[in-house]
């Protein structure tokens, strides 16, 4: 199957298809690693009642189930204290069974966060959000990759955008996505630049860019003439707009006319988080138990 199609005035990058390619791939890896007697394990942790966070830990349940990664779900009501979820990811932390961590963000108000990301093991952290993770990928020696910006880096690849000596525009500066996204492209030997609500004349900058990557959470406000002829365009937002509809943070009708390659939303990024997620799961599986079988 063809992961662009060629027929628009920019090619439109298929996410489901390119996250399907992945889930074939961590499906042939986990049958090889059951046969060696290791089921990779992921544990989800989900505190409270947001509606949006409960889709994501369905799907992400899903598709463990889907590719024969074992998945354990501990729901938690909103009342949940620091405490309670600190105990449970230590205790989670201390499972050999266990070999990836997931706390889905956001945790219900009151709750430190950063108290309860920290106390996930680097080795276990399949969400790459851990400091030890994040200062590893600084340093350009990647452990675990937060999951949608290593999604973003795979669709570039597959899409065959060069990276190397290209002028690559981030536009966003959270934990999740911007800090990692830069760090990748910036690894990748691209010329970063990190672009967010106080950058002066942005749409200059993003003219320069070879390479846009939009994470800022606000619809459709990349626009058509920000964007340089032939530029690959990824859109990382996942807006609900007042009439229910999905859209992201790029104009899509109007960045379509002039970039060479784009991603729709929904079906660009977002299959790939999932997809990343599981393959994280994998790789950190494989890292335990090779670690547990050498010699001390
Ligand atoms: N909330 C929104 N995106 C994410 C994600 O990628 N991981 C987790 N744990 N929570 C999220």
């Amino acid at each position: 199957m063809s992961t662009i199609d060629r027929h628009s005035t920019a090619q439109l990058i298929d996410g489901k298809a390119i996250a399907a390619k992945v889930h074939a791939e961590v499906r042939a890896e986990v049958a090889a690693l059951r046969s060696q007697g290791l089921t990779p394990c992921l544990a989800v942790v989900l505190a409270g009642d947001d509606p949006a966070s409960a889709i994501y830990v369905r799907n992400k349940v899903r598709a463990c189930e889907a590719t024969g990664v074992q998945s354990v779900s501990h729901v938690l009501p909103a009342t949940t204290t620091t405490r309670e979820l600190i105990a449970l990811v230590d205790r989670l932390a201390a499972d050999p069974a266990v070999h990836g961590i997931l706390v889905q963000l956001p945790l219900p108000p009151g709750c430190d966060t950063d108290a309860v990301l920290a106390c996930v093991p680097p080795a276990k952290d399949v969400d790459g959000f851990h400091p030890a993770n994040l200062g590893a990928l600084a340093i350009g020696t990647p452990a675990l990759v937060a999951c949608t910006p290593a999604g973003v880096m795979r669709l570039l690849a597959e899409t065959d955008t060069p990276l190397d000596g290209a002028r690559a525009v981030v536009l966003g500066r959270s934990r999740i996505v911007g800090r990692p996204m830069a760090l990748l492209l910036l690894n990748a030997n691209a010329t970063v630049t990190v672009c967010h609500s106080r950058t002066r004349a942005l749409a200059d900058e993003l003219r320069r860019a070879d390479v846009v990557v939009a994470a800022i959470g606000r619809p459709r406000f990349v626009q058509g003439d920000w964007i340089r002829p032939g530029a690959t365009v990824i859109d990382v937002g996942m807006n609900r707009l007042p009439d229910g509809t999905l859209c992201g943070d790029v104009d899509f009708d109007a960045v379509r006319a002039h970039a060479r390659a784009l991603t729709p939303v929904p079906g660009g990024v977002g299959p790939m988080t999932i997809a990343m997620l599981l393959s994280n799961t994998v790789r950190a599986a494989r890292a335990q138990a090779t670690t547990e079988a050498r010699p001390r």
